[in-house]
Formats: structure tokens, C-alpha cells, sequence
């Protein structure tokens, strides 16, 4: 596709290829092939430069900037010609290094081009300004093209999976992967956004549910899945203003013909703790705030709750504004959301008076009777209102006096899991599916300085998806060069966290070491002194670290069992058992759908 051609993107453009102008300015540009390399450098990681002498080990190189330098003579690294500058393909490079591959990705995202391929991949920077490149005609003008056809983009890789769908008659899947902030909800959603354009219904007739309420058409219900599931599941992190706590597998599914039939959405690891509990430079669920902005007075008023968040010790330990976050305007699509994907009055109230028990389990106060060890409630009026709002009796609830955080934890993951239920319930239209395409956005990689269980988790899942990954896409394409009979040298791919992954998935003995400390949630456990704990590979990698200093072998386990007991308490499901809606209703059809799966 020639630059003349670009014009079907329309304003995006610029934003996908570099101009035909500047390809030809670049090629005429003066290039010494035997001396042009990049250099290492403290601050800038690699600078470009020209190489004087190479003597032993030891290379000497004059940077751009005027600097000689001598460095190891692994610490240079070849430049390629500059007809390969902002290259779209980083696998088309005369030299493939890292030093050369950093430099394109940062060349095109100095010209706001973000989506670069490197052979089967396709790796995205994330922009964080919106750039017009995701727009109606753009989605058109990819739809059909194979992939060396078009510029990079997250729709190619769409477009194509849609294409292999229907010419191999194989399911697909989408993996996105990256750092907490690197962009993979945003691309999900475009992924998703692709494929409600190109094969859904197009009908925009809406259809009045039982309830007189007003409910999308497919397309807008899978679509609308995102706003309720970030409400209730993403939170203001330290790196990312709308990170996403959990993890979800969305499965997309096509009729014969390829036109949209039902989705389905499979989710992992929601972080339950945060319920309870944030750091200073965090948030809880967005819901909270939402709720809590007035901007729906009747809702504060059902709630009985107030409109500071402050007056609610759980969710108001670390800040409650972010600034590129207006909570009413959210509150507004969450609402919105709830009514298109069909949701019953009954239904959407329970959510919100169940979110506000939860706000209200903070304030349930507790002292010690006297002579013993065991506490009391210290009056009932918050139990009350919270109980009230469970359909619960409030005497049953004062019994987990105990457990209040747990139970906290517990009712907002079960109503969260409901709700993926009860989502799936609504885009399950019985049309007959013959394939699917999946996408999967997990919680991103993070490491803090008070790192969680479930913390331990997601970076364990990130880091066996990461393994399985490198395995799949250059193991085995390794291994189908040696049958092949190409001459090639075997590289190790990044498989070097292999061992901490087998040490924590013998389950039969680690896991249960660990969930043995967590019931105990002694600082002293004996798993802080046992053999596993001191497993040097473990005491490297038990948080994976990356980028950083690895924490202390004591702070990291330490924190590891700072995670509470779940809600295995026998007044807590006593409680449970004696309720009326919308605890009971939810609850039961969550018990009844997961026993069943
Ligand atoms: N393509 C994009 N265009 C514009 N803004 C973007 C794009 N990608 C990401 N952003 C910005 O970056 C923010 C973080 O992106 P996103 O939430 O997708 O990260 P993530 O990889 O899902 O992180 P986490 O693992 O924490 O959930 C978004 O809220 C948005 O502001
Ligand atoms: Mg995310």
C-alpha cells in the first residue's frame, strides 16, 4: 500500500505510516554501515555514535554528543541503514538487536505511532492522549486487508484473526500482555469495539425488557460489559489511574456465516483486599466514588450513606479523587450499562445496597468484654443499617463481629462474580455459535512495597503466561527450524524464572505451607524460617522482581500472610442462610452456576 493510498484513514493517517516525503529524505541520508552503532549509556540506556577502534575486548566509540567512550566490545551493537528508520516490521531489520529495536519503537512514538509489528507480534506504547486512530473509517478501511497490506494496528491483528476464523474454520485467540498501564483494557476494548462493528446485527432497534426498561442490541450489551466490570473492578493504582484488579478472558462468538452470535466473559483473580484496604497513592473500586458524587441523590438516600467518603473508613485509607476521573459522569454509564445489558430494577438495586453494606461494615464497631478475650458489638446502628441493606437480619450480622473485613471481602466478590454471572446470562442469546475468538486482558505485573497474596498471584499468572508465551512463539518455532533443517543456533528465550515458577507450583507442598500461614497470620510463622522460604531462587523471584531491588525474603512473606482468612466463619454463613433478597438471590444463583460449572 503505497502512501497515496493511506487517504481511506482519513485523519488517521499520519498517525499509522510516516509520509512518502520523509522515507525519501531518510534514504538520502549519509550512512557509514562498517562504524554506525549504538552505544550503551548510563542514562539513556543506548546513544547513537561511530565507531572508532576495536582492540581486545574493548570497543572505542565517539557518541553523537562528542563523547569518547570505551565500553566491552558487547556493549556496541550495529546500526541499521536508515531506510530502515521507523520501520513497521521489526523483523525486516539487517540487525536485529535491542538496541535497535528500542530505538524504532521510540522513533515512532516520537511521530504518535504507536503500533509496531516485530514478526507475529504486534507491540503498542501507550499514547495516553487520545489520537484518532481507532474512528469508523479506520475500522473500514482495515476490514479484509491481510496484514502486509496495511500499517500496523491492533485492527489488523483483529481483522486477520476474523479472517483466519472463517478461511481455517479454527478458533482464535488474542493475548495482551504488558505492564500494569501498558494498555491492554484500552486495546481489548478495541478489539471488541472491531468486532461489534464489522459483524454485528447493525440493528440499532432497541427492545424493551419485562421491567419497561429500554436493552441494547447484542453489540451494545458486549460492549457495555467493560463500564459495569471496571466500575466494580478496576481502582486508581499507584501506575494506572483505571487499573483492572482482575483478569478476563472474553470469548466472542460468530454464527456460520461470521456475523456475531453471543459472548461470554470468564474472569480470575479479583483483588478482594483492596476492599478493605489501600495504600496512600490509591483508591478503592470505582464504584464507591461513583455512587458517593450525588450525582444520583436517591441512591445516597437508599444507601444511607453520606457523600463523604471519609465518614467510611474502607475506602477512604489512601485518596479519593483522581483527577482524569469524573466519578459522576462514570456513575452515569455505569447506570447505563446496568439498564443495557438487562439487568432487572430489583437486580440493579441489590448492587448498589449491597455496595453500600460494604461501605457500612467499616463503621461496625467492636470492645472487648470485660474479663475476656473475646469482643462484643458496641451498639447496633450501623449493624442495622448494613443489615438492612443485605436483607439480613441485624443480631446475625453482629456475629461475625470477627470477621467484619472478610465478610466485606467476601459479599463484594461474590456480587462481583454474580454480575459476570448474570452478564453472561444476558449475552447468551441461544443464536447458534460455530466459533469464538478470545481476547484475554489480565491484571498486570506490579510490584509494591507491601506485596499481597493475591499480589504473588497475578505476578505468578503473568509470569506463567509469559512462560508459556516464549515457549509457543520461539521454542517451538525453534524447534520447527531444526525440523526443517535450517541452520540455526538455539536461544534462550527468557525462560530464566522457570525454576521459581516449578518451586511455587508444587502445590501439594508450598501451597498448602502457605495457606497453613495465612489461616495462622502469625508474623513468626515457621514458613518465614522453613526451607522454602530460603530457596534462593524463591528469595529472588518470590515477587518476580524485574526493575527493582527485590524486597527482604521477611517483608515479602511477611505481607504474604497478612492475607485474612476468607469467609469460612460459621456465623458468617449462618447469616447467609437466614436472608432475603438481594444477598439470598444473588448468592444462591452464584452458588447453583458454580457448583454447576
Ligand atoms: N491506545 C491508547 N490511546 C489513548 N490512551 C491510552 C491508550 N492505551 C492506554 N491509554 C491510557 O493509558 C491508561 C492505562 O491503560 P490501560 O488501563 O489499558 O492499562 P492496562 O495495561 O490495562 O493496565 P492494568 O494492568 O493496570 O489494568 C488508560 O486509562 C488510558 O488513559
Ligand atoms: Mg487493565
Amino acid at each position: 500500500m503505497g502512501y497515496a493510498e493511506m487517504a481511506v484513514f482519513g485523519e488517521a493517517a499520519p498517525y499509522l505510516r510516516r509520509p512518502e516525503r520523509e522515507r525519501i529524505e531518510t534514504q538520502n541520508r549519509p550512512f557509514d554501515a562498517k562504524t554506525a552503532v549504538f552505544v550503551v549509556d548510563p542514562k539513556e540506556l543506548f546513544v547513537k555514535g561511530t565507531l572508532q577502534s576495536k582492540e581486545g575486548s574493548k570497543a572505542i566509540a565517539k557518541t553523537n554528543a562528542g563523547q569518547v567512550v570505551t565500553v566491552k566490545d558487547n556493549e556496541v551493537f550495529p546500526m541499521n541503514p536508515p531506510k530502515f528508520d521507523k520501520i513497521e516490521d521489526m523483523a525486516m531489520m539487517t540487525h536485529l538487536n535491542e538496541a535497535a529495536v528500542l530505538y524504532n519503537l521510540k522513533e515512532r512514538y516520537a511521530a504518535w505511532m504507536i503500533y509496531t509489528y516485530s514478526g507475529l507480534f504486534c507491540v503498542t506504547v501507550n499514547p495516553y492522549k487520545r489520537l484518532p486512530v481507532y474512528k469508523q473509517e479506520v475500522v473500514v478501511a482495515y476490514r479484509g486487508k491481510k496484514r502486509q497490506e496495511a500499517p500496523p494496528h491492533i485492527f489488523s491483528i483483529s481483522d486477520n484473526a476474523y479472517q483466519f476464523m472463517l478461511t481455517d474454520r479454527e478458533n482464535q485467540s488474542i493475548l495482551i500482555t504488558g505492564e500494569s498501564g501498558a494498555g491492554k483494557t484500552v486495546n481489548t476494548k478495541r478489539v471488541i469495539q472491531y468486532f461489534a462493528t464489522i459483524a454485528g446485527s447493525g440493528d440499532r432497534k432497541k427492545d424493551i425488557s419485562p421491567s419497561g426498561k429500554l436493552h441494547g442490541n447484542l453489540e451494545d450489551q458486549i460492549i457495555s460489559a467493560n463500564p459495569l466490570l471496571e466500575a466494580f473492578g478496576n481502582a486508581k493504582t499507584v501506575r494506572n489511574d483505571n487499573s483492572s484488579r482482575f483478569g478476563k478472558f472474553i470469548r466472542i462468538h460468530f454464527g456460520t456465516s461470521g456475523k456475531l452470535s453471543s459472548a461470554d466473559i470468564e474472569t480470575y483473580l479479583l483483588e478482594k483486599s483492596r476492599v478493605t484496604f489501600q495504600l496512600a497513592a490509591e483508591r478503592s473500586y470505582h464504584i464507591f466514588y461513583q455512587i458517593m458524587s450525588n450525582k444520583k441523590p436517591e441512591l445516597i438516600e437508599t444507601l444511607l450513606i453520606t457523600t463523604n467518603p471519609y465518614d467510611y473508613p474502607f475506602i477512604s485509607q489512601g485518596e479519593i479523587c483522581v483527577a482524569s476521573i469524573d466519578d459522576s459522569e462514570e456513575l452515569m454509564a455505569t447506570d447505563s450499562a446496568i439498564d443495557i445489558l438487562g439487568f432487572t430494577g430489583e437486580e440493579r438495586i441489590g448492587i448498589y445496597k449491597l455496595t453500600g453494606a460494604v461501605m457500612h461494615y467499616g463503621n461496625m464497631k467492636f470492645k472487648q468484654k470485660q474479663r475476656e478475650e473475646q469482643a462484643e458489638p458496641d451498639g447496633t446502628e450501623v449493624a442495622d443499617k448494613a443489615a438492612y441493606l443485605m436483607g439480613l437480619n441485624s443480631a446475625d450480622l453482629l456475629k461475625v463481629y470477627n470477621s467484619i473485613g472478610a465478610l466485606a471481602k467476601s459479599v463484594y466478590e461474590k456480587m462481583f462474580l454474580w454480575m459476570v454471572l448474570r452478564i453472561n446470562q444476558m449475552l447468551d442469546t441461544k443464536q447458534p455459535r460455530q466459533f469464538f475468538i478470545g481476547v484475554l486482558d489480565i491484571a498486570g505485573f506490579e510490584i509494591f512495597d507491601f506485596n499481597s497474596l493475591e499480589q504473588l498471584c497475578i505476578n505468578f499468572t503473568n509470569e506463567k503466561l509469559q512462560q508459556f508465551f516464549n515457549h509457543h512463539m520461539f521454542v517451538l518455532e525453534q524447534e520447527e527450524y531444526k525440523k526443517e533443517g535450517i541452520e540455526w543456533e538455539f536461544i534462550d528465550f527468557g525462560m530464566d524464572l522457570a525454576a521459581c515458577i516449578g518451586l511455587i507450583e508444587k502445590v501439594s507442598s508450598n501451597s498448602y505451607v502457605l495457606s497453613q500461614a495465612c489461616t495462622c497470620k502469625k508474623k513468626n510463622h515457621p514458613l518465614l524460617n522453613s526451607q522454602w522460604a530460603s530457596s534462593p531462587s524463591l528469595k529472588k523471584n518470590v515477587c518476580f522482581p524485574r526493575h527493582q531491588t527485590p524486597p527482604s525474603k521477611t517483608s515479602c512473606m511477611t505481607n504474604i500472610l497478612e492475607n485474612p482468612t476468607t469467609s469460612r466463619n460459621p456465623s458468617l454463613s449462618k447469616a447467609r442462610q437466614r436472608h432475603t433478597f438481594p444477598w439470598c438471590t444473588m448468592l444462591a444463583s452464584w452458588t447453583t452456576a458454580s457448583q454447576a460449572g
